[in-house]
């Protein structure tokens, strides 16, 4: 296992939060990641990933593990806490290709000191628990972190993982909004609206295109009702399919396409869904 960052002088940028976490929460997220970044760990020369505040215990971290090396069994996965309790009550838990380091947005990791660039950073249910004022600020600092193909992913769910909703980056900007749902529990897609991340949960109001978007969805699940009798899968992928006509959802390379609606899940293209008002250029991309 390669040495532990140097202790810095520098404190970790970021705020000590709640530590709530679950076991096997953050399976879909996973699941994704591991189909859209697989192949991207796979050509990679030091396949490295980064569990982002994985909370008071370790199991985010380990299952992320498990899933990306199933994709690539060279992964290595590195838990980032700013909680030093946190990494404390984690280390019995490190092994091959598994590691915990104290640290926030500055994102240290084990290596040589010239820097390891990850492939991946996962932050679930972290920054929903910042400003909206400070995202567009955190998501410039972790994508500059990020290794050349590098993904980021934002993300919030529930307490189960039932319901998701998280956004990918890359090192140009924001690309796409996944949602994603255990389709049984779905009342009406904009359930969903409760678990978006915190760049959009405070644009849900008329006006703006993520509200646009969700109206639009519960109207083509609505449509879709007579569907239901074959299933909430096939109620689901019909109400997808004609959202199609008004809205960029992505393709399979980007985490789209049909077997991913058949998962429970639509990712559109950011642009649509980003706020009216993005001062910055974070949110805008470029
Ligand atoms: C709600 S828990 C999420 C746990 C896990 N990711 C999950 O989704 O189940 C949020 C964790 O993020 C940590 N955190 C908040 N800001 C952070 C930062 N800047 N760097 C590292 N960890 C951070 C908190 O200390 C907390 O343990």
């Amino acid at each position: 296992m390669p040495a532990r960052p140097s202790s810095s002088p520098r404190r970790p940028v970021g705020t000590v939060t709640r530590g709530t976490t679950n076991p096997n929460r953050l399976r879909r997220m996973d699941r994704w990641i591991a189909a859209v970044q697989g192949p991207v760990l796979r050509r990679s020369a030091d396949p490295v990933a980064v569990d982002l505040g994985y909370g008071a215990a370790p199991w985010t971290a380990v299952e992320l593990l498990r899933r990306l090396r199933a994709a690539e069994p060279r992964t290595e996965v590195v838990g980032v806490e700013i909680e030093p309790a946190r990494v404390a009550a984690a280390l019995p838990y490190e092994e091959d290709g598994l590691s915990f380091v104290h640290g926030g947005f500055e994102i240290p990791l084990p290596g040589p000191a010239d820097g390891r660039r990850p492939l991946l950073i996962r932050a679930a249910n972290v920054l929903r628990q910042y400003d909206e004022s400070e995202v567009a600020a955190v998501w410039t600092r972790l994508r500059a972190r990020l290794a050349p193909d590098g993904l980021l992913i934002d993300g919030t769910c529930d307490e189960i993982g039932r319901r998701h909703v998280w956004i990918a980056l890359g090192k140009e900007g924001p690309r796409t909004v996944t949602f994603a749902t255990r389709l049984g529990s779905l009342d009406r897609p904009s359930d969903l609206a409760e678990r978006l991340p915190k760049a959009l949960i405070h644009r849900n109001v008329p006006g703006e295109p993520v509200h646009a978007f969700l109206r639009d969805f519960d109207r083509a699940w609505a449509a879709a009702a007579p569907y239901a009798s074959l299933g909430a899968r096939q109620r689901w992928i019909r109400a997808v399919g004609s959202l199609a006509a008004d809205w960029p959802l992505a393709g399979p390379a980007a985490g789209g396409g049909r077997s991913r609606w058949r998962q429970g899940e639509v990712t559109v293209e950011w642009r649509a869904l980003a706020p009216n008002s993005d001062e910055t250029d974070a949110f805008r991309g470029t």
